[in-house]
């Protein structure tokens, strides 16, 4: 099969890469000529385990190419991926721009029958609409097959082969059972549905793991008041077949590209139904005052902040990645600084994004002992291997006072910890 597949964000180009791992023959498309330069050159413009060496292998093998828009005709296709990008609109709606202008530039090319499919999170109703655009002119009918994607990033080219499901919606089951053939080599339950049902199932499956990390986030907090611990008290719900250890870890809440998007979108499209979300409003509302938990913490410690030196540690929104959107540690970062402190972050990957972000106003450092050098304390804000393995020895030699606030539960096995201050979220300091 020819395929092609529009957008080369996080989703797109992992699609991409994997159908042609599958042996497909996959054109994967973007309207950015720096980006598509350097997809040719085998250059990820991402952070991804594995992605760039199946790249290779598949360019190699002339299965793969990278073409810039303007230079395809999307006739030579047999199955057309949309897998463009829906940002957040100012009033939390999905932007469908990028969506509306990729499927107009489709029809321009269009002279036969096709098949479209979704991987794009859009709100319910967007692919009747996109089906309807397509087929503007009747002379053909080209079908839509919602399939939304569940990656997580820094995991996303083992969650693709790992998938725990297929989700397809369409009104057609002869293009569904295209696209189930396609994927036939990932065997895992397939579920057939209608473009709605589809479209809300990616919508409510995060706006879920969304609202267990808030719960847990809420119980972290009666820890910390009333002497119980987090661990103990997620490691006994969890091990409750029926709530599952998942997505059960406390923290300072969580960021990237999807949940705070996507739980604003849902919280859109019920608005939109005249229908209260009340629970989803509150994970919104939790996950927002959590991320801002350590900075709380540290004001326990020191009342007044002005001209304190502070360590970040770790400014990714989770590990294996340098993605900082919506990263706690940004809104972290932001809140010292308007309270006069001295702020020097540390992060293996993520620096440069950082420093588009503050510029000249923080230190940024390579390494973990060059921010924590003269720190009266460290915050800890991503779970990184290299701060996991941080010793005793190390925190009381640099940092003026070895007090460690740790967000995320990363030195927990340290074993040591009777000779530092230490607190973590859930439990009492
Ligand atoms: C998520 C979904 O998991 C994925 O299915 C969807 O396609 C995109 O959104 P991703 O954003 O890559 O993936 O990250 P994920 O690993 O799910 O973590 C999201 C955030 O939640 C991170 O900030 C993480 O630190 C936080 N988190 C996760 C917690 O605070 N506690 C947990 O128990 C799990």
């Amino acid at each position: 099969m020819k395929i092609s597949v529009v957008g080369t964000g996080y989703v797109g180009l992992v699609t991409g890469v994997s159908l042609a791992e599958m042996g497909q023959n996959v054109t994967c498309i973007d309207i950015d000529t720096a980006k598509i330069n350097k997809l040719k050159q085998g250059i990820s413009p991402i952070y991804e385990p594995q992605i760039e060496e199946m790249m290779h292998k598949n360019l190699a093998a002339q299965r793969l190419t990278f073409s810039l828009d303007q230079d395809v005709n999307y006739n030579d296709f047999d199955l057309i991926y949309l897998a463009v990008g829906t940002p957040e609109n100012p009033d939390g709606s999905a932007d469908l721009t990028y969506i509306n202008t990729t499927v107009n530039r489709i029809t321009q090319d269009l002279q036969h029958a096709t098949i479209v499919v979704t991987k794009s999170t859009v709100p319910v109703g967007t692919n009747a609409k996109i089906k309807a655009l397509l087929n503007q002119n009747g002379a053909y009918t080209v079908e839509v097959v919602s399939n939304p994607e569940f990656l997580r990033e820094g995991s996303a080219v083992h969650d693709v082969f790992h998938a725990d499901r297929l989700i397809l919606g369409s009104d057609s089951q002869a293009a569904m059972a295209v696209v189930e053939a396609v994927n036939a080599p990932y065997k895992t339950t397939v579920i057939k549905t209608t473009f709605a049902s589809a479209e809300l199932i990616k919508y409510a499956s995060n706006a879920f793991l969304a609202t267990k990390i808030s719960f847990v986030n809420e119980i972290a907090n009666i820890c910390e008041a009333t002497g119980a611990n987090i661990q103990a008290v997620s490691q006994g719900m969890g091990l409750d077949t029926r709530i599952g250890n998942k997505f059960l870890k406390a923290g300072i809440g969580y960021g990237g590209s999807c949940f705070p998007k996507d739980t604003a979108a849902l919280l859109q499209i019920a608005q939109q139904n005249r229908i209260d979300f009340p629970i989803l409003e509150a994970t919104i509302k939790t996950n927002q005052q959590q991320q801002l938990h350590l900075v709380e913490r540290l004001m326990q410690y020191y009342p007044d902040l002005t001209g304190k030196k502070i360590a970040i540690l770790g400014a990714a929104f989770k590990p294996g990645t340098d993605d900082i959107r919506e990263a706690p540690a940004l809104r972290i970062i932001q809140t010292l600084l308007e309270k006069g402190a001295r702020v020097a972050v540390y992060d293996p990957i993520a620096l440069d994004n950082v420093r588009e972000i503050f510029g000249e106003a923080i230190e940024y450092c390579l390494k973990i002992e060059t921010a924590l050098e003269a720190c009266e304390a460290a915050l800890i804000a991503t779970e990184w291997s290299s701060i996991q393995k941080l010793n005793a020895v190390t925190i009381k030699n640099k940092m003026r006072r070895p007090l460690i606030l740790d967000g995320r539960a990363a030195l927990l096995s340290l074993a040591e910890l009777n000779d530092i201050e230490y607190a973590v979220v859930g439990q009492k300091g």
